[in-house]
């Protein structure tokens, strides 16, 4: 008897999975004991690309998920509600689920785990990172004896295109931003990915499987790509630097707090996640004694995260063919603590300031004296242009203390000398 899919969402996602179930031949001889069973929609007027009997197609997503034969329940509608309450009804039904919703796992993974494993059943995610990237799963599993000590990675394609584009034209924000949605690569309401949030929900994820902890998504600092300015770019560029949204988590030893957080960095062009550019995501995963290992490939999409749900699928019909009562732990979810996070004050790193100042003798010493006396070393400090009367100086530091960093620029930022300090981005 075939493996009952029950489908919520029949949009990119969706479409894409269906496709390929499909389309089977040439692929895992196991897809082909999988049935298309139910697929919920809103609208059934809207013209499909997939072939699908009308009995198949339905716009009754709780009829799915409360149907006693459907073995597997596929989240791919995304949003917070009603997608969270249909997993949960799902799980309660004794349904493994497989979703690509990292909004819903970043916010409810909790519950969401904490239902599976009552029911005796899994959540399954690997789409809901680095899109078709086979990055969850060698976290729960290849990688899951290394003693993982950092996560960094490039989780957002929209904001890779845009900072991509940037870098190679000298363009402004706004105007690459405007011709990405254009051109369908960013959202009409591109919020979420500008502002770093779909980063951090994407970092929340990795870093829970990582650190084998569970992540407050509030505890995650996160900052976008808005304030980046096309000046930055080239004064980076300049200084051997490429500017990309980094998601990073990192944990210096097993009892010290976990460090999480999303925002535009400064990267050596020599290192592995300066060279992935446009829509492309990496992930680059150091631990012990593994060293590095960079994980690449397309980071959304209709195929490649098609592959990542269509592979958690796969991986549970293993499962409902074995047919064991006992849970597998490399595929259940198993932590119920919370990680303990570092403030931001305390993260040790190399920040590049910009400072606008007026072009007087002596600036470039007062600004040296007063990061001096908050223990702050300069690796470089350079006078390059003028923005009209006003003289621009570029500052990096040696690694801070962000608290120490912070104090010296309050007292930077009461010099007469200092108009403004329109930058401010932390380096790799
Ligand atoms: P999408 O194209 O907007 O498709 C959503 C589908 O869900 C549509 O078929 C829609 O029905 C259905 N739907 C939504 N709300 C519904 C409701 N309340 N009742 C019934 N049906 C509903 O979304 P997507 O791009 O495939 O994304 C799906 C999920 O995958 C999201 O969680 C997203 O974050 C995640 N994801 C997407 C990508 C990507 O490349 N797109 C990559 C990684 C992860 P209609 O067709 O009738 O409108
Ligand atoms: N909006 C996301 C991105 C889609 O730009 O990466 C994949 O999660």
């Amino acid at each position: 008897m075939g493996v009952k899919l029950g489908i919520l969402g029949l949009g990119t996602v969706g479409t894409g999975t269906v496709q390929l179930l499909q389309d089977s031949a040439g692929r895992h001889p196991l897809l082909q004991e999988i049935e298309i069973y139910r697929v919920g929609v809103r609208s059934l007027d809207k013209p499909r690309v997939v072939e699908l009997s009308t009995e198949v197609l339905t716009t009754d997503l709780e009829s799915i998920v409360n149907d006693p034969a459907v073995d597997i329940v596929v989240e791919v509608m995304g949003g917070l509600e009603p997608a969270r309450s249909l997993i949960l009804k799902a799980l309660s039904n004794g349904k493994h689920v497989v979703t690509a919703n990292k909004a819903a796992i970043a916010r409810f993974g909790a519950e969401i785990f904490t239902t599976a494993n009552q029911a005796g059943v899994y959540v399954m995610l690997e789409a809901a990172v680095g899109g078709g990237i086979p990055v969850i799963q060698p976290l729960k599993q290849s990688l899951s004896v290394n003693r993982i000590h950092t996560i960094t990675g490039i989780v957002n394609g929209t904001t890779n295109y845009i900072l991509t584009r940037m870098q190679t034209e000298g363009s402004n924000f706004s105007d690459v931003l405007a011709d990405a949605q254009r051109l369908g690569y960013a959202e009409a309401d591109p919020t979420a990915d500008v502002d770093g949030l779909d980063a951090a929900d994407k970092i929340a994820i990795l870093a829970s499987l990582g650190f084998g902890g569970r992540i407050n998504l509030q505890d995650v600092y996160t900052e976008g790509i808005r304030q980046v300015s096309k000046t930055d770019i080239a004064y980076a560029e300049k200084l051997g630097f490429v500017i990309k949204l980094l998601a990073i988590a990192k944990r210096d030893t097993p009892s010290s707090p976990l460090s999480v957080r999303v925002h535009p960095t400064l990267v050596p062009q020599a290192h592995p996640l300066a060279s992935i550019n446009g829509v492309y995501n990496a992930i680059l995963v150091e631990g012990e004694p593994i060293g590095q290992v960079m994980f690449f490939g397309p980071g959304a999409g209709a195929g490649a995260t098609a592959s990542a749900v269509t592979s958690d699928i796969l991986n549970l019909v293993a499962v409902l063919k074995i047919n064991t009562a006992v849970a597998n732990p490399l595929l259940a979810c198993g932590h119920q603590e919370y990680c303990q996070i570092a403030p931001m004050a305390e993260l040790i790193t190399r920040f590049y300031a910009r400072f606008l100042t007026n072009d007087q003798p002596g600036v470039i010493g007062k600004l040296g004296t007063c990061f001096g006396n908050y223990g702050v070393s300069l690796e470089s400090i350079v006078q390059t242009g003028f923005q009209g009367e006003l003289a621009e100086i570029v500052v990096v530091t040696h690694d801070v203390r962000e608290g120490n960093f912070r104090q010296a620029l309050a007292e930077i930022r009461n010099l007469s000398a200092i108009e403004s300090i329109p930058s401010l981005l932390r380096v790799l």
